[in-house]
């Protein structure tokens, strides 16, 4: 699609349909590489209501560890992949009186998704695009067939930037916003919002963490009196997954809460690096992400 970003169609080998989904929602594609396993987030951007196929676009991370170069370098057409059961955890809210949506580069996918429900819908709403230049705005056919005129785009070539302040000062009451991109888009949208006086109930984003490295470490698993090397590259839900124990999770990204696990000793500083627990709670310190987040430490015990 892009200099950076590849498109994929995913359907079932057999025929027939996937499972239904919602716009916003997500799957874990599992790509089996030499030597390890990735189990990455992605939006799917296709039509809900096509079930033949899903639609995935995944961006070439420069900083990959491994799963987009995966997506990029190694799956061809033909390719068998596993995929978990679609989640949504950043949908539309069922009662707003309007949607703004604001993407920046691969964020929009899920926005595609969005789309195709407001399309055919009444309820007002507008899309705002942010990219780096032109070759780098995905999808955009898609978009403009869509969208239309309710389309704004934003080139960061032509020194185009998205007013957030005023857009977010100029909604009717009831509004929701819904952001995804980088992460300084995301933060910036929230705070313009939040001091414009939008309850939290309006603000929705959606921010998948990759796990990012750091030092090696030894956890222990009380329950499952295990111990778990987690060198540098991989996370530490990953290295107890590679254990042979589970822990459930929906994201892998930091943001549903689902693998939460307890800490019950640690001699050391935990690296929280999720958008899901409270300053509060990392400052405990007695729960931790495991998808995301590490330890820097002689010592930790989780109830695993
Ligand atoms: S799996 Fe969602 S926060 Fe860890």
């Amino acid at each position: 699609m892009t200099p950076l970003i590849k498109h994929f169609t995913l359907a079932p080998p057999g025929g027939g349909n996937l499972p239904a989904f919602s716009g916003g929602s997500h799957i874990i594609v599992v790509m089996r590489g030499a030597g390890r396993v990735h189990r990455n987030p992605y939006s799917l951007l296709s039509a809900p209501r096509e079930l033949e196929r899903y639609e995935i676009g995944v961006r070439r991370m420069e900083e990959s560890r491994g799963g987009s170069h995966f997506m990029h370098d190694t799956v061809r057409v033909g390719t068998r992949l596993e995929i978990a059961h679609p989640v949504n955890l950043f949908g539309l809210d069922k009662i707003a009186r309007k949607h703004v949506l604001i993407a920046g580069g691969i964020g929009i996918t899920p926005c595609l998704a969005h789309l195709e429900d407001l399309h055919a819908g009444t309820v007002p709403y507008e899309l705002h695009y942010s990219v780096r230049s032109p070759e780098h705005a995905a999808f955009l056919e898609r978009l403009q067939r869509l969208a239309g005129d309710l389309l704004r785009l934003y080139y960061d070539s032509e020194g185009q930037a998205l007013d957030a302040g005023t857009l977010l000062t100029t909604q009717p009451l009831g509004t929701h916003v819904y952001v995804c991109g980088p992460a300084g888009m995301i933060k910036h949208v929230i705070a313009t919002a939040k001091s414009a006086g939008w309850p939290d109930s309006h603000i929705h984003w959606e921010q998948f963490s990759a796990p990012p490295a750091g030092d090696a470490f030894e956890a222990f698993l009380a329950r499952s009196k295990l111990r778990v090397h987690v060198p540098p590259d991989r996370s530490l839900l990953e290295s107890i997954e590679a254990a042979g124990v589970e822990v459930p999770y929906l994201c892998r990204g930091g943001v549903c809460g689902f693998c939460r696990t307890r800490v019950l000793e640690l001699d050391g500083e935990l690296i929280h690096n999720d958008h899901f627990l409270s300053d509060a709670d990392k400052a405990r310190g007695q729960s931790i992400m495991p998808c995301v987040s590490r330890a820097r430490c002689t010592s930790l015990v989780l109830d695993l």
